[in-house]
């Protein structure tokens, strides 16, 4: 009975728009600003804190209180429940409790009739704070032990030894910024009180879930009194997996004290300075290696700016740590990873989850090891992959056996033709004193799963209706990433009718319970297995009543091209499910899916975290002014594996925007704080996201044709939301490879993002 990919111009494989492409460009799909509220609907603003630590000595909301237009002024002893927001460790406050921890931190809130009254009011609320000092930087926590959590050892092998051992050995330090998700919709909740204390929330979230558990948490309800509810987010990016808990508490509590419903949006300057960004990392290593550039062993120790709480940030920097080798295997490997606790916004999730960071620092290592033995990187990075024999492991103990990066990297190198642009390079470096040209051809390897593994597990729910339509649930999110569009994909295909039949609804707790944050680029993976056994539990039952009424067996039954097959009968799909219906067959179904084969053994960080790697390649030049710092990228070519695609035109959507996002973090986007901690670069006139005019002036992608998934993921596709933001290390490798021409032999080096700035003031720094 499986003809899933029915010949319907759409399921599974098929390159089909995006579920909500002609809504996003009209304008009419709806977020959550343009829900329709409830009369009496308060708006909200929050008195932010001004100091980067302090204790709070007194609060005085009497005035605030009585100001035009409010409703309810709370500050966190107004809380009913617990003030605390805490994905991982305890003790996380959505109001400032006691002291303030960063500039900008929400410390009392408002609703009022408008969010002009709430501002108001807010100027008249009155703090008395006593000033503590703050910790700002990574260097400063390191010195000071402040951390977030202990820190955390990944290693294989010893690699202190094999260090004292190496021909040739080199210490470094390298550092990567921050990055702003600056998603086009700013965090925004809306929560509307319901009757007997309940409270349902919409949220622009990629974890309903949590903001259903957060919020209850926070009102002192049960779960089950509370739902979340979000049909589409203006993206997210990791920005909202856990913060936008934050922004539903404030508006829940609220809502409770005024007694109506609140809806809290913060601006684009608000949601700068309260929420967190991608981490900055501080990395020193100490490598090891032989005249040819073979990696003998790595000691290698990353620092993050947590700030003010740990958030998510020890599951990030573990990432940092599964990433650090990226696809080379190092014999004898230590990686350790810090958590640093600064007087800042508490950075958070960001597409790659610490991952990026790592393939990073792990790529700018070995760029240093080529250029100490005279060799060209790409010849280093090759003689140092992993290989698919099954003994080849990572230094925390997952085998190797679906390693494909070294033939993606090879077919890119011959499509760019790597040594023909090597030579075109030299010479006109060997002829131009003040333009330079680099290059730089770098590989990918991305560990697919929730390293914490209780969150690898999805469920679904799908009816269908007496006319033959079909509703879908499920556990993820929509952010942008196609992930309706996907899953509607396959429970269409299963079905085999058109996509169009499939109606996507919101994701609602209510529907799909204890579901796991839409992260990990684990979406379609889990999401879509849980609604392909949701639909094949009630094609099985359907099946088994028509093999009955047809006197034939359930082998004989089969959904394609929008009819149900009996041997050789076929009835449209919608009379089929009318005949089920008449003889009492339920017609709705949950599913449930958890990956398979994953374990880690936290204690010794060891075991298989990821149920499979994706892997990818790039190749990017790059030229340099070398009396501005001023620079173009010439050209970039990417090629990426994503398995058999559940969708090609949307994967190739997500490779190409997650390449731009990397190229954003690793060369305009900057984020600055001034010497008080105050974040200065809290606006797109001081912060800098790509656009249009900075892709690079010849742009190619395309999907990696030689690959399947090995493991019996969905259709033997593989995730695709996070992988190719790392292909950007290349642009940043290649800009390295030009500063390098202009001052060979030097070791010049470029910190991330390679601003022209950066650039420049690495070749002045080496002149
Ligand atoms: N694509 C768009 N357009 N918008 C987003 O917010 N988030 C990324 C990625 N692609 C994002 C996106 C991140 S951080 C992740 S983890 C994945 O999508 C999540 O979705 P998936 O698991 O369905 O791929
Ligand atoms: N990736 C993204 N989000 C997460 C993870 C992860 O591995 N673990 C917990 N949240
Ligand atoms: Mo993506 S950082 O796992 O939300």
């Amino acid at each position: 009975m499986d003809d899933a990919r029915a010949r319907t111009g759409s399921g599974p494989g098929e390159p089909v728009a995006h579920d909500s492409a002609a809504l996003h460009v009209a304008g009419t799909a709806l977020y959550i600003d343009d829900l329709p509220v409830p009369e009496g609907t308060l708006a909200a603003w929050c008195v932010p804190s001004p100091k980067a630590h302090a204790r709070i000595v007194s609060i005085d909301l009497s005035a605030a209180r009585a100001a035009p237009g409010v409703a309810a002024v709370i500050a966190a002893g107004d809380v009913p429940g617990r003030n605390d927001v805490g994905p991982i460790f305890k003790g996380e406050p959505f109001l400032a409790e006691n002291v303030v921890e960063y500039i900008g931190q929400p410390v009392v809130a408002i609703a009022a009739e408008s969010v002009a009254q709430a501002r108001a009011a807010g100027r008249l609320v009155r703090i008395v704070y006593e000033d503590l000092p703050a910790i700002l930087t990574i260097e400063d926590a390191l010195a000071k032990g402040s951390f977030v959590a202990k820190p955390y050892v990944m290693q294989r092998g010893d690699a202190p030894a094999a260090l004292a051992r190496a021909p040739r050995r080199l210490k470094g330090t390298f550092r990567n910024g921050a990055q702003d998700h600056f998603y086009l919709e700013g965090h925004i909740a809306l929560a509307v009180p319901q009757e007997a204390d309940g409270m349902a929330v919409w949220s622009s979230t990629q974890h309903p879930t949590e903001v259903q558990k957060m919020v209850a948490r926070a009102l002192d309800l049960p779960a089950s009194a509370v739902t979340c509810e979000v049909r589409r987010m203006g993206g997210g990016f990791g920005g909202k997996e856990t913060q936008p808990a934050i922004i539903a508490c404030i508006a829940a509590v609220l809502a409770r004290h005024a007694g109506r419903p609140v809806k809290y949006r913060l601006d684009r300057d608000d949601d700068f300075m309260i929420t967190g960004k991608r981490h900055d990392f501080l990395v020193r290593y100490d490598v090891g290696f032989d005249e040819a550039g073979r990696l003998l062993a790595l000691d290698i120790a990353f620092a993050a700016r947590a700030g003010h709480v740990a958030d998510l940030s020890t599951s990030i920097v573990e990432r940092a740590l599964f990433h650090a080798a990226n696809a080379y295997h190092v014999p004898d490997m230590r990686a350790v990873g810090h958590a640093c606790k600064t007087h800042t916004q508490s950075n958070t999730a960001f597409r790659g989850f610490g991952g990026p960071q790592g393939v990073l620092a792990a790529e700018h290592v070995i760029d240093r090891v080529a250029r100490a033995v005279g060799r060209d990187p790409l010849d280093v990075r090759r003689l140092n992959f992993f290989g698919a024999s099954p003994r080849d492991e990572t230094h925390y103990g997952q085998r190797t056996t679906d390693f494909v990066a070294d033939r993606i990297v090879s077919e890119l190198a011959a499509d760019v033709g790597y040594e023909q642009r090597r030579r075109a390079i030299d010479a006109f470096n060997a002829a131009s004193p003040i333009l330079k040209k680099g290059m730089a051809l770098t590989p990918v390897m991305f560990g697919v799963s929730f390293t914490a593994i209780q969150f690898n597990q999805a469920g679904a729910l799908v009816h269908v209706y007496t006319d033959g339509s079909i509703a879908l649930n499920h556990a993820g999110t929509e952010m942008g990433q196609g992930l309706h569009t996907k899953v509607r994909q396959i429970v269409a295909g299963e079905f085999g009718v058109p996509d169009a039949t499939v109606r996507i609804a919101a994701t609602n707790t209510a529907r799909v319970p204890n579901t796991s944050a839409t992260a990990a680029s684990a979406g379609s993976d889990m999401n879509g297995k849980a609604a392909q056994a949701a639909a094949r539990a009630i094609k099985a039952r359907i099946a088994d009543f028509l093999a009955g009424e047809y006197r034939t067996s359930v082998d004989e039954v089969g959904f394609a091209a929008g009819e149900v097959r009996i041997g050789a009968q076929r009835l449209p799909f919608r009379d089929a499910v009318q005949k089920a219906y008449a003889a009492r067959v339920q017609l709705s179904a949950t599913g449930f899916y958890s990956t398979p084969k994953v374990h880690f053994d936290r204690a010794r960080a060891w075991g298989r975290p990821f149920y499979y790697f994706a892997y990818g390649a790039a190749y990017a030049e790059a030229t340099i002014d070398t009396l501005t710092g001023e620079y173009a990228i010439d050209r970039v070519e990417l090629l990426h594996d994503v398995g058999r695609s559940l969708n090609p035109a949307i994967d190739l959507g997500q490779v190409e925007g997650a390449f731009v996002q990397g190229l954003g973090w690793l060369t305009s986007e900057e984020i600055v704080f001034d010497a008080g901690g105050r974040l200065t670069t809290h606006a797109p006139s001081t912060y800098k996201i790509p656009v249009a005019r900075d892709l690079p002036r010849d742009f190619r992608a395309r999907l990696w044709t030689g690959g399947e998934n090995r493991e019996d993921a969905i259709y033997r596709s593989k995730a695709v939301g996070e992988p190719p933001l790392m292909l950007a290390t290349s642009v940043f490798l290649a800009l390295q490879d030009a500063v390098e021409a202009a001052v060979p032999g030097k070791g010049a080096q470029i910190d991330a993002p390679a601003t022209p700035e950066r650039v420049l003031m690495a070749i002045e720094a080496a002149r």
